[in-house]
């Protein structure tokens, strides 16, 4: 894929994977919807490439996917809506960051069925309002991105980045969570993620759109495990 693809920041603590964010209104050279890409499609790609090794390696793998409570501001699911083509004007970059990190959270799901029996475990977490540099993506100014602006810039409601690293690091390292996949965590507690993206139907079509988006970019064997040909 072109430099659209470019993988987001990768945090590797052992065999551990932490993957996160990206933001823009516009269609990446790929042709997909850029926070679609950004914030989903790459770091599955990356999750994909690496599940063969981690497989191999070590009894205790996990995948803990950052993604947000922005999830729950998602509008309806429809897998034919993914990639935007509409008019500019209508474009919310915040509904976009929304869906991304409902996708995430899809995606934990999926995987984590695909993964049962493995040595392999996958979780999703929302880190809190933390005030990192992530506002500066922030392209478009309304009343959410504002909001969540606000809280950042002015250090209100929101966590250091010390405090916002707690949830992502408990859910890489704590023993408590060996071999637990499939659960979203909020302040290094279990919490119950939109009934929207725990819907199994959404989670196929997602996960079928994925692997047709991604199937020349995987190797076959790859490919034929993720699509459940080899089990
Ligand atoms: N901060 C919050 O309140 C909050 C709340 C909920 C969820 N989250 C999630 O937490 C994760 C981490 O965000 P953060 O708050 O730590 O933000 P951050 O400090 O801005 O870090 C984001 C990182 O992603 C990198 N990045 C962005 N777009 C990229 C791209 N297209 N290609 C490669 N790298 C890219 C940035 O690299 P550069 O520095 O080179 O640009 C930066 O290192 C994100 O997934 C975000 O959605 C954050």
């Amino acid at each position: 894929m072109g430099r659209g693809m470019s993988f987001p920041m990768i945090q590797f603590t052992k065999e551990k994977v932490v993957i996160v964010t990206g933001s823009n209104t516009e269609l990446s050279e790929d042709g997909f919807e850029r926070m679609f890409q950004v914030n989903y499609l790459s770091q599955f790609l990356l999750t994909a490439h690496l599940l063969p090794i981690m497989k191999t390696s070590g009894e205790d793998c996990r995948i803990v996917l950052v993604s947000s409570n922005a999830h729950k501001y998602a509008s309806r699911f429809d897998v034919n809506s993914i990639h935007y083509k509409g008019d500019p004007e209508k474009f919310s970059s915040y509904q976009y960051y929304s869906k991304s990190k409902e996708h995430q959270v899809m995606q934990m799901f999926s995987m984590n069925h695909r993964l049962q029996g493995s040595n392999v475990a996958i979780t999703s977490l929302h880190p809190g309002v933390v005030n990192t540099e992530f506002s500066r993506y922030i392209q478009e100014r309304n009343c959410c991105w504002n909001c969540i602006g606000k809280c950042v810039w002015s250090g209100a409601f929101t966590r250091t980045p010390f405090e916002g690293a707690k949830t992502t690091i408990d859910a890489a390292v704590n023993p408590k969570w060996k071999g637990k996949g499939g659960i979203y965590f909020e302040s290094c507690k279990e919490a119950t993620p939109t009934a929207q993206s725990r819907n199994e139907e959404y989670q196929t079509a997602l996960w079928r759109h994925t692997l047709e988006l991604l199937k020349n970019h995987l190797p076959t064997d790859i490919l034929q495990g993720l699509e459940g040909k080899n089990e």
